[in-house]
């Protein structure tokens, strides 16, 4: 599947909205994979496709996991929008033939991980900063990103602790432990 193909697709599986951040975090993907010397076809593709299991069905939801024997965890018990990142990671690599690298970039990109590598680090921003994304701050984030991808994560990173703090919402461990590293690695 070439990335046109991969577009039609990808517009009978999502919104418009959805489908346009989508495209956006593909053009993102590219810009950061050229700043990073990362394979900027590999990082469209993933860009494009990290968030195709977004809208599925509880019912489909249901079926991967069960099909795929995905594991589920207590915090993507309580917050099932989580999944969509895992679920993602098994539809790339069932239906669009994706590599591990861009299966792991999808699979990390909703709470982070500390094991992401370039790659991935390139996808979760790329999808927190693509130019559709509006908040107070998204420029300032931009300009970090293709500077220093660790830093604009983790200012991402703070932002969404407190945003789910404040809303009661339980952080993923996986995030708090990405910011515990980034931390270490700065000092
Ligand atoms: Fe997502
Ligand atoms: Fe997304």
């Amino acid at each position: 599947m070439n990335i046109e193909e991969v577009k039609e697709e990808l517009k009978t599986r999502l919104s418009t909205p959805r489908y346009e951040h989508s495209v956006g975090t593909m053009k993102m993907a590219k810009k950061l994979a050229k700043i990073y010397g990362e394979d900027e076809e590999q990082a469209e593709f993933a860009g494009l496709i990290h968030d195709v299991a977004k809208e599925l069905t509880k019912d489909e939801i249901e079926k991967l996991v069960n099909g795929y024997d995905i594991e589920v965890d207590e915090v993507e018990k309580q917050n099932t929008k989580l999944l969509h990142a895992k679920l993602g990671a098994v539809i790339a690599r069932e239906e669009f033939g994706a590599n591990k690298e861009v299966q792991d970039a999808i699979r990390y990109h909703t709470t982070g991980n500390k094991k992401m590598d370039k790659f991935a680090k390139i996808i979760y921003i790329a999808d927190k900063i693509e130019e559709n994304r509006i908040y107070d701050g998204v420029d300032k984030l931009r300009k970090i990103a293709e500077k220093d991808l660790d830093e604009a994560i983790l200012v991402m990173l703070e932002h969404v602790i407190e945003k789910n703090t404040q809303r009661g919402i339980k952080v993923h461990p996986d995030t708090l432990e990405l910011r515990e590293e980034l931390i270490k690695n700065k000092r």
